[in-house]
């Protein structure tokens, strides 16, 4: 039996990274960032469960501006969204919470042609959860979560459909340069002509605020950033001592980008059993786990052009602090 409309639709879930792909991933990359000069980690192991539960609190801080003026940016324009789009799938990469997009999906409601939401993330706890609690709000739509990493399964996202590909938080900008045009380039090939993409990317501002966004006083960036150092020691069976490194945040002016990481506060040897690996860090010794680039509206509108996305609108906090676009699909962009 068809059920009513008005019913939840139990969401389905996709894993393309179960276990064993995420274990077999996670080696290869800490190896190479552990032993690559200067060392760095890869931001996506920061999501485990601890860390997407820190991930949240940091949306919650008062330091932390991009989450309350991306919601604003949303909840004003949503209409405007959902009617340019005029879409039957909403695809979220990155999702999660979903927290913001429900401003979109409502919208799309009232619009009248809402299908189906695809939530991609490469954790799967916040992944299942969202899943499930969109599902119950929206009854009757089609939720179809999806784990996945970015970089090696978005072919794996359910085709079909007039999309609008959302993707918020500034995650984009997680991303230097290069890998960054190759990343939007993928999500465009992803898409048909006339299909949009919502973008969500922070802009350039004063230092000082930047800075305290990504170095909060009471700590909770700093226990975020540390997390990574316990998923190693469990997954990998290293014994990094988390109060031997501090977490640092710093602009750098000539990259527009925050610099985010941990420094050693002494010199020290850490072992990573599960790798065979011993790691020296000198005091003072800085490793890279993320960056996050900071835009400026022109350049980044070249920067989708050359991806084959065509700005139509750019939408921005009353304040000015964060900027929305909306971008379509042209009809040449190579495939
Ligand atoms: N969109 C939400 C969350 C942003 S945090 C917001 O705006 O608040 C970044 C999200 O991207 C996390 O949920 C994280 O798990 C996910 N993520 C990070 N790297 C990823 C990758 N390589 N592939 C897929 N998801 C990734
Ligand atoms: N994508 C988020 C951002 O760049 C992630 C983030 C927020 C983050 N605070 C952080 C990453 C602190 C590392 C440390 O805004």
């Amino acid at each position: 039996m068809i059920p009513p409309a008005t019913s939840t639709v139990q969401p389905v879930v996709d894993v393309h990274l179960g276990p064993g792909d995420l274990a077999a991933a996670l080696r290869a990359d800490i190896l190479s960032g552990l032993t690559s000069e200067p060392k760095e980690l890869q931001p996506k192991w920061l999501y485990d469960e601890r860390g997407s539960e820190l991930f949240d609190q940091i949306t919650r801080l008062e330091e932390y501006y991009p989450t309350e003026a991306e919601r604003e940016i949303l909840s004003t324009n949503a209409a405007t969204i959902v009617a340019a789009a005029d879409a039957d799938t909403i695809v979220e990469l990155g999702a999660g919470t979903g927290d913001k997009t429900r401003a979109l999906l409502d919208a799309a409601r009232a619009h009248g042609r809402l299908e189906r939401f695809i939530p991609f993330d490469v954790s799967e706890e916040f992944l299942r959860s969202t899943a499930t609690t969109l599902a119950e709000l929206y009854p009757g739509l089609l939720v179809h979560g999806v784990v996945g990493d970015f970089d090696r399964h978005l072919d794996r996202i359910p085709t079909g459909g007039r999309r609008l590909v959302v993707f918020l938080g500034g995650t984009i900008g997680n991303y230097a340069p290069g890998p960054r045009g190759e990343l939007l380039r993928r999500i465009a090939a992803g898409m048909a002509p006339g299909d949009h993409f919502l973008l969500g990317t922070d802009l350039v501002k004063d230092p000082a605020r930047l800075e305290l966004a990504y170095d909060d006083p009471v700590g909770v960036t700093a226990a975020f950033t540390k997390n990574v150092l316990a998923v190693l020691n469990r997954e990998l069976d290293a014994d990094f001592e988390l109060d031997r490194f501090d977490a640092v945040a710093t602009w750098d002016a000539t990259q527009e980008w925050v610099d985010l990481g941990l420094r050693s506060r002494v010199d020290q040897r850490v072992r990573v059993d599960a790798l065979g690996l011993d790691v020296d860090f000198d005091a003072g010794e800085f490793m890279r786990t993320e960056v996050s680039a900071k835009f400026r509206i022109e350049e980044f509108t070249a920067e989708l052009a050359a991806a084959g996305l065509d700005v139509e609108h750019w939408f921005t906090d009353r304040a000015g602090d964060f900027s929305v676009s909306l971008s379509v699909r042209r009809a040449d962009a190579a495939r």
